[in-house]
């Protein structure tokens, strides 16, 4: 299906950026990182992507606004469209040499999303949605995946970092999930394990703490293969709450029930 005009400068912003991040990855050991938190580094490759992104989208579209990682909020001209951006996700990855990253962009329009692109440059691996238009990797149209028992099901997670967190929660959600389950991944993007749900590659993914720009694109990517995305209460306030559960019906329904007891 051919792109709209918005979507491709969407792609043409990633892939911009994705150059960048490439060439910044090969020389990873001399890039300058600093500390948001105890464990939560930003480096210049976050914020050089990021600068790329927000030039190349405001060039295409001066009035719409944005919520980026690293540089916040810039109010809406046209007080309807915004740009949700994560520049690099999957930073702990990328500053240790593991090529899983991505940068995530997704437009919002009076506060729905209607587009997202996902691409991860080492893998040269490009995700493309828009609302009712389905989601493609590269040219390929994407579905969930249709297993539906969970003993043959790969699900992905995301553990807290280091003096982020709620430790005790995501224990006590490991003792029970990973019984039940063919085996779990933790990836370390979440807009990457979002991507592989909607690819198929994990049959479910569910994480809290998220900020929007983590999952704002991979949402709809998973939708827009047939999937289903609630928060840990089963509502559709994801961004709200960054608490994220994700798959086909079946899955997405089952991990809730397990998240539930494990809650008790
Ligand atoms: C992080 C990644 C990670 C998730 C963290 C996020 P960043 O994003 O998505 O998988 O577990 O909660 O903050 O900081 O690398 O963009
Ligand atoms: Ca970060
Ligand atoms: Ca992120
Ligand atoms: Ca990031």
């Amino acid at each position: 299906m051919a792109r709209t005009a918005l979507l491709n400068v969407m792609v043409q912003a990633a892939m911009k950026a994705g150059r960048a991040l490439v060439r910044d990855f090969g020389e990873v050991e001399n890039l300058q990182v600093s500390r948001k938190g105890p464990s939560d580094f930003v480096s210049a490759a976050d914020r050089r992507a990021e600068e790329i992104i927000r030039a190349e989208l405001s060039k295409a579209r001066p009035a719409f606004g944005f919520l980026m990682e690293e540089g916040g909020e810039i109010p809406a001209e046209d007080g309807q469209h915004r740009w949700i951006v994560d520049p690099l996700d999957g930073t702990t990855n990328f500053l240790h040499g593991i090529p899983l990253f991505a940068i995530s962009i997704a437009l919002e329009r009076q506060g729905q999303i209607v587009a997202g692109v996902i691409f991860n440059p080492v893998m040269d691996e490009l995700y493309t949605c828009e609302r009712g238009r389905g989601v493609f990797l590269n040219d390929r149209r994407l579905r969930v995946a249709n297993r539906n028992a969970l003993p043959d099901c790969l699900i992905g997670t995301g553990l807290p970092f280091l003096g982020k967190g709620d430790h005790g929660r995501a224990l006590k959600e490991l003792r029970h999930v990973m019984p039940e389950v063919a085996g779990i991944r933790r990836c370390g993007a979440a807009a990457l394990d979002l991507a592989f749900v909607a690819a198929g590659r994990l049959d479910g993914f569910w994480e809290h703490s998220l900020n929007p720009w983590d999952i704002a694109a991979g949402l709809l990517m998973v939708r827009e293969a047939g999937g289903f995305v609630s928060d840990i209460n089963g509502k559709d306030t994801m961004l709200e709450t960054g608490s994220i559960v994700a798959g086909n019906e079946f899955v997405r329904a089952q991990l809730l029930k397990l998240l539930k007891n494990a809650a008790e």
